[in-house]
C-alpha cells in the first residue's frame, strides 16, 4: 500500500465501452492513462489526485486505490491476504464500512462467500490491533473496499467512490428510457463536439443529453453535485485538500460563452421532467427546451450538432411504428439539416439502417446489456442516399 503522497497505479473503472472517453478525460486532466482496458482505465498519482478524479471525471464509475495484491488459489488465502493489510491505519475502528468485489475463480460459485471472507480478515485484523471493529453492511455510503480475484491473483482497493459515479445527482425524474449520465456524458466526448458549438437534443426524453451538454458548456463537474464520496471516511482523508480543490473547481464554472442549447420531445411530460431535471442541475437557464414533434424541428443557426437517442424497441415502443419514425429521422437530415453534424444513439442496428445514410462513423456502446452504436453523420447540401452496412 503506497503512503498517500506517494504515487500508485489508480484503477478506474467504467460502464463497458466508456473507457476511451474516460481516458481522453484523464489526459485532459493531466493524469494521462498507463492503460485503458474494455472496462476501466489505469492511470498512476497519490490518493490526492484520486480525489481529483473523483471531484471531475464524467465517465466513470469508480476510483479504486490499491492497498494489497496477493497470489490466491484458494478462500483462505484469500481471509489470509486481506488480513495482512493495515487496516488499523485506514478505517475508523468504531465507524463502518462496506465490501464488494468481483470474483472469477473456480473454487468460489458464490461471490458472497467472497465478500464475507474480506469483511472477516478486516474485521479480525481490526480486533487484534484496536479492541474494537467498524460495523458493515450493504450501504456503500461510508468507507467502502472493492476486491478483484481473478483467477488466482487477488487485487484489494479502497473504492476511493463509495457510491457510483455514474450518476451524477441531478436526476429527480428518471425518466422513461434515460441515459446514464456517464454514457451521455461519454456520447458527447464521442462526438468531439466543441462546448462553443451550438447543440440540438430532439427527442430529450429527460434531458440528460442537454444538461450533460450544458454542465460541459459551464466547465461544471459532476463531484460539485455531489457532497459524499468514499475517501471523506478513512483516516487518509486530507479535507484541507479535497476543500481547496473544489474551491478550486467551483472558480472555473462560467455561465459566459455558452452555446446555443435546445431540447426538445414530443411529450410534454418528458419536457417538464427534464427542466426539474436541469433546475437541479443548475442548468435550467442555460437550454431552450420545447414540446416538439422533431420532425417540425427549426435548426437556430447555420450548423451546429444534433444528437438524438430515438426508442429503439428494446423497451418502449413497438419496431413497426418504429421504422416509420427511423425512416422519417433520416428524410429530416437530408432534407432540413444541412451544415450540421447528426448523432444517433441507438440499441437496434436494423433500425438505424432505415435512416438511410451512410455514417461517417460507428462507435460501439452497450446501454442496460444491450449492444448499441453511436452514428455520425456529416450533413451537406445535397447529402445523398447510401445504403448502411453494419
Ligand atoms: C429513448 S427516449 C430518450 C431518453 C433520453 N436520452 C434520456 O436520457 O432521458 C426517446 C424519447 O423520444 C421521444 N419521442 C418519440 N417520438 C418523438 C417525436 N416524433 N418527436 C419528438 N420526440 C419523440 C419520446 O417521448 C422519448 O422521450
Amino acid at each position: 500500500m503506497a503512503a498517500p503522497q506517494e504515487t500508485s497505479k489508480i484503477v478506474i473503472l467504467c460502464l463497458p465501452n466508456l473507457s476511451i472517453a474516460c481516458g481522453q478525460e484523464c489526459t485532459e486532466l493531466g493524469i494521462p492513462p498507463l492503460s485503458v482496458e474494455p472496462l476501466g482505465v489505469t492511470v498512476e498519482g497519490t490518493f490526492a489526485d484520486a480525489m481529483r478524479l473523483n471531484l471531475h471525471l464524467r465517465t466513470a464509475n469508480r476510483v479504486l486505490w490499491p492497498l494489497a495484491q496477493f497470489n490466491c488459489h484458494h478462500p483462505d488465502q484469500l481471509y489470509k491476504g486481506v488480513r495482512k493489510v493495515g487496516w488499523e491505519r485506514i478505517l475508523d475502528p468504531d465507524g463502518y464500512f462496506s465490501v464488494h468485489g468481483y470474483v472469477k475463480q473456480h473454487t468460489i460459485r458464490n461471490s458472497q462467500f467472497a465478500g464475507v471472507k474480506v469483511k472477516d480478515g478486516i474485521v479480525d485484523r481490526m480486533r487484534d490491533k484496536t479492541g474494537r471493529r467498524p460495523d458493515t453492511g450493504p450501504n456503500r455510503d461510508q468507507a467502502v473496499v472493492y476486491y478483484r480475484w481473478k483467477d488466482n491473483k487477488c487485487e484489494i482497493f479502497l473504492d476511493t467512490s463509495g457510491e457510483t459515479l455514474s450518476k451524477h445527482s441531478y436526476r429527480i425524474h428518471p425518466g422513461k428510457a434515460p441515459l446514464q449520465e456517464a454514457l451521455a456524458a461519454a456520447i458527447l466526448i464521442t462526438t468531439r463536439w466543441d462546448p462553443q458549438t451550438p447543440l440540438v437534443n430532439p427527442m430529450c426524453g429527460s434531458g440528460t443529453l442537454a444538461i450533460e451538454a450544458a454542465l460541459m458548456a459551464m466547465n461544471k463537474v459532476p463531484g460539485l453535485m455531489r457532497h459524499n464520496f468514499g475517501f471523506m471516511h478513512v483516516q487518509m482523508y486530507p479535507e484541507s485538500t479535497w476543500k481547496k480543490m473544489v474551491l478550486e473547481a467551483s472558480r472555473k464554472v462560467n455561465t459566459k460563452n455558452i452555446p446555443k442549447l435546445v431540447a426538445t420531445d414530443i411529450r410534454r411530460q418528458a419536457i417538464k421532467e427534464a427542466r426539474d431535471n436541469a433546475r437541479q442541475a443548475g442548468v435550467d437557464h442555460l437550454i431552450e427546451f420545447e414540446v416538439l414533434d422533431f420532425r417540425k424541428q427549426a435548426l437556430p443557426t447555420p450548423t451546429g450538432i444534433l444528437v438524438y437517442n430515438p426508442e429503439y424497441g428494446e423497451r418502449l415502443g413497438q419496431d413497426k411504428d418504429l421504422e416509420q419514425l427511423y425512416a422519417d429521422l433520416g428524410d429530416f437530415l437530408k432534407q432540413k439539416a444541412a451544415g450540421y453534424w447528426a448523432y444517433v444513439f441507438t440499441g437496434n442496428l436494423d433500425l438505424a439502417k432505415k435512416i438511410g445514410l451512410r455514417p461517417k462513423r460507428k462507435t460501439p456502446f452497450q446501454n442496460a446489456k444491450i449492444e448499441c452504436r453511436l452514428y455520425e453523420y456529416e450533413l451537406y447540401e445535397g447529402t445523398r442516399r447510401y445504403g448502411q452496412e453494419d
